[in-house]
């Protein structure tokens, strides 16, 4: 009979019985008489010797990394003490390179182009191939279950998705990040947020989520700024700013709870963060105000280099360094109305400021941006207004405070932010496929 195909991480009922694999050369070496590599298919590692013969045939005295690969064997446990992956080894009595299956270029082709030293820049021109290393693989796959965890974790609490358009003709945070494009005859941008989309989804559909690309022209280089990145929104109907804070606590930490539920999820967050421990709640909260206090208290400048002040953006620079020190998650809440967007409700007990909330992870910073919404017809067109913005294409939005508006918020969560947090990475060029940015547009 055939033997059964099994992925490379599977198989652990199947010890003594003979087997079929697929996969490419991760590593091998010979000892003796005997060659031994280590298989990758993404699922996980195996180890095969080829004895005798098998290890004197011509390809597997050519065989290079990378090659792929079609083995026969039988599984066996190894010997306590020996390294394999999973503790087994496939003792091969057949295998085969299929035509075009050899990996290009000689030994160790994509090892000796991709060392330690490599620039970052070349690396990712060879993302391609620098993909099939261990850690972009696992930062990969942590990232796809916690995708994945996000649908788990709406799903419970009842939140429909929806999928708002990427071609639009509004902006929603500012027309400094506008990436514009020619649109039949008229003007349209890449969208920066669905947040707009999804108010107008509220009274038909409840809560809803989308997880969507948003685009910004970022015209600066820095870790945590990408031209294209994935984007996880939320909008919450009929309920107050604590409701929101206590909604976005929760749904992280459901998310992390039911990621790291796998036990491969779990050994590679480990692997890649070896510090990683569950946020406590509740997080810590603090106001715009006492974050300003906070900062001139440790001697940390603005951008300016002065101390600061009330009403200063707080750069990225300064923000890590006080997330670094506190080292917790923060809600940074209430920023002044004048530093914020035009669609952010002001606080009732002080107008100056805004229900706003910025979640801030130590290593990256900012990774969530949310507020409460202006539901108020008038005090919507009087923020366009301040804010020097035409509201006449908006009008789809407006219209939402005139047909039975509510209180609402939501937020937007940067996915590749919060892997670089949960997978200690140092940029967010790292925690997505193929990283977009000022610069660069391949592969
Ligand atoms: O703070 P932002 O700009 O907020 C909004 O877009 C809201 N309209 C979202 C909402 O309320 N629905 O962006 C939200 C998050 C940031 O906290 C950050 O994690 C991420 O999106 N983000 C970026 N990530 C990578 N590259 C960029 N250029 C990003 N800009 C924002
Ligand atoms: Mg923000």
């Amino acid at each position: 009979i055939d033997p059964q195909k099994v992925q490379l991480g599977d198989g652990k009922d199947k010890m003594g019985t003979r087997v079929r694999v697929f996969g490419r050369v991760h590593r091998e070496r010979r000892q003796k008489e005997n060659m031994f590599i280590t298989l990758r298919d993404g699922y996980g590692f195996m180890q095969v010797i080829l004895q005798g013969q098998l290890a004197k045939t011509y390809d597997a005295l050519t065989l290079t990394r990378e090659t792929s690969m079609e083995i026969l064997g039988e599984l066996r446990e190894v010997p306590e003490g020996a390294h394999a992956p999973n503790g087994r080894e496939l003792h091969a009595d057949y295998y085969v390179i299929h035509p075009g299956w050899q990996a290009a270029g000689g030994d160790d082709a994509i090892t000796n182009r991709v060392s330690k030293d490599t620039e970052h820049a070349t690396l990712l021109d060879l993302r391609h191939l620098t993909l099939r290393g261990e850690t972009a693989s696992k930062v990969l796959i942590v990232r796809d279950a916690v995708e994945w965890a996000f649908h788990v974790a709406y799903k419970e609490l009842r939140f429909r998705k929806v999928s708002p358009p990427a071609l639009v003709q509004t902006m929603v945070e500012g027309g400094a990040t506008l990436f514009g494009l020619p649109y039949y005859n008229e003007e349209a941008f890449l969208t920066q947020s669905s947040q707009l989309y999804l108010e107008t989804c509220l009274p038909s559909m409840g809560d809803v989520y989308c997880i969507e690309k948003s685009f910004r022209a970022e015209k600066s280089l820095t870790r945590r700024h990408l031209a294209e990145y994935t984007h996880v929104e939320a909008e919450l109907d009929f309920v107050h700013f604590d409701d929101l804070l206590e909604h976005l606590e929760s749904i992280m930490c459901r998310v992390l709870e039911v990621a790291l539920e796998d036990p491969t999820i779990e050994q590679y967050v480990k692997d890649l963060n070896p510090e990683f421990r569950m946020p406590e709640r509740p997080f810590m909260r603090m106001k715009y105000s006492e974050a300003i206090n906070w900062l001139v208290e440790h001697n940390i400048e603005n951008e300016d280099g002065e101390p600061h002040k009330f009403g200063d953006d707080i750069a990225e620079a300064a923000e890590r360094k006080m997330t670094d020190i506190i080292n917790r998650p923060i809600f940074l809440t209430h920023f002044p109305t004048e530093i914020k967007a035009f669609y952010m409700l002001k606080d009732k007990e002080d107008p100056r400021v805004t229900e706003s909330v910025d979640c801030l992870m130590p290593g990256v910073g900012e990774i969530v941006g949310g507020s409460m919404r202006i539901d108020q017809h008038e005090e919507l067109m009087a923020a366009f207004k301040r804010e020097g913005i035409d509201p006449t294409s908006y009008y789809w939005y407006t219209d939402q405070r005139k047909y039975g508006s509510s209180p609402h918020g939501g937020y937007g969560l940067g996915l590749e932010r919060f892997l670089a947090w949960l997978c200690k990475q140092h940029t967010v060029r790292d925690t997505c496929l193929y990283p977009r940015y000022f610069g660069r547009c391949k592969p």
